[in-house]
């Protein structure tokens, strides 16, 4: 026990010497919280800061929030990827303004019911935002304790992060508690990292896995996500100064994000001959149209939930903009303020690069 008295102390000295100054961090509003929070679960701080600001300045409060339409704020979100945290915080400010009078609630069992928020996230709005003595354990802190510890526990396992989420809340002094959340995630983030920098760290005299020299096999994660590579082909087809976009179907992983259309094929095919002989067909038997092949555009490669996508987009042009169910034809112009997908935003780029299209 003293000696993890002796580590809180060392621990908060390094972070108000150390910390990043960051825009969610000295005296954050709740919501403020809550949004960095959900934009940093599972993207990097750098990208992160820039996104948060702009959706602070266009989206101030919760009120602001919830009355924006979906398409606007799935825009902001665009290039964050993993969108249904953007679709959980606009939910979750309806549903905060029509149940809570738009503020958000301080007890843990009125914030699990909100959409999207787990152990991880109420923990940080209780902490950073109410001060009240609550861990929030997210990937960082774990790593942390599992080290500080030297727990050899497979910490993918739902009992092992239950475990840990104690042995952080055991540790949790009554005063600013918050401040030593804090300073366990940023520890985390840049200095008990995944390959760890334990000459820096300020916990090294009292660190389990440092001592037992065991740092860098910890934490020990047996779960591996398998990733699961795609290749589309990707027509981008113009007709009459518009081009045909299709909007993700509600409930699946590109939900209100457009794109263009795309064929799934098995192989990427090697040539580019493979790919127009292949493209033709798929047009002519997927969407009834008969456009003329122009060229080639570059290749987008794009990583979503536990995809890798291979985007191989061609150019095309249609006589006439037909109608074809469940996608529609815009303008350049009116598709720029529109949310596309990660991959089919920078074809879009590429389009609007075209010496044709403008
Ligand atoms: N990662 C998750 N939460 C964070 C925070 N509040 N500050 C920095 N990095 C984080």
């Amino acid at each position: 026990m003293e000696d993890c008295e002796y580590s809180i102390k060392k621990l908060k000295q390094w972070f108000v010497a150390q910390q990043r100054d960051l825009p969610w961090r000295g005296n954050p509003s709740p919501y403020a919280v809550w949004v960095s929070e959900v934009m940093l679960q599972q993207t990097q701080v750098a990208v992160v800061v820039p996104y948060f600001e702009r959706w602070m300045r266009l989206f101030p409060t919760i009120e602001a929030l919830a009355k924006a339409p979906i398409e606007a704020v799935l825009k902001e979100w665009e290039g964050l990827g993993y969108y249904a945290r953007a679709r959980n915080l606009h939910e979750g400010a309806r549903t905060i303004v029509e149940h809570y009078h738009g503020k958000i609630p301080t007890s843990a069992e009125k914030l699990k019911e909100i959409k999207g928020l787990g152990d991880y996230t109420v923990g940080a709005i209780l902490s950073f935002a109410y001060h009240q003595r609550v861990a929030a354990v997210d990937g960082n802190v774990m790593r942390v304790l599992v080290r500080y510890y030297c727990l050899s526990d497979d910490i993918s396992k739902g009992p092992t992060q239950k475990k840990i989420r104690a042995l952080a809340n055991e540790l949790l002094p009554q005063d600013e508690s918050w401040i030593v959340n804090e300073a366990l995630i940023e520890l985390g983030a840049t200095i008990c990292a995944r390959m760890p920098k334990c000459e820096k760290c300020p916990l090294r005299e009292t660190c389990m896995a440092y001592a037992m020299g065991k740092a860098e096999q910890l934490p020990i994660k047996s779960v591996k996500i398998a990733t699961q590579l795609l290749f589309r082909l990707v027509p981008v087809i113009f007709s009459q100064g518009k081009v045909l976009v299709g909007c993700g179907v509600k409930g699946k992983v590109m939900a209100d994000l457009f794109e263009f259309p795309y064929f799934d094929i098995d192989n990427a095919p090697g040539e580019i001959e493979d790919q127009v002989v292949m493209m033709r067909e798929k047009l002519k038997l997927d969407l009834a149209l008969s456009a003329k092949w122009q060229q080639v555009m570059p290749q987008v490669k794009h990583s979503f939930t536990r995809y890798r996508a291979l985007l191989m987009p061609h150019l095309y042009i249609a006589k006439e903009p037909k109608e074809i169910p469940g996608y529609d034809w815009f303008t350049i112009e009116e598709l720029m303020s529109k949310p596309f997908s990660s991959g089919h935003r920078r074809i879009f780029a590429d389009v609007q690069s075209l010496q044709f299209a403008s």
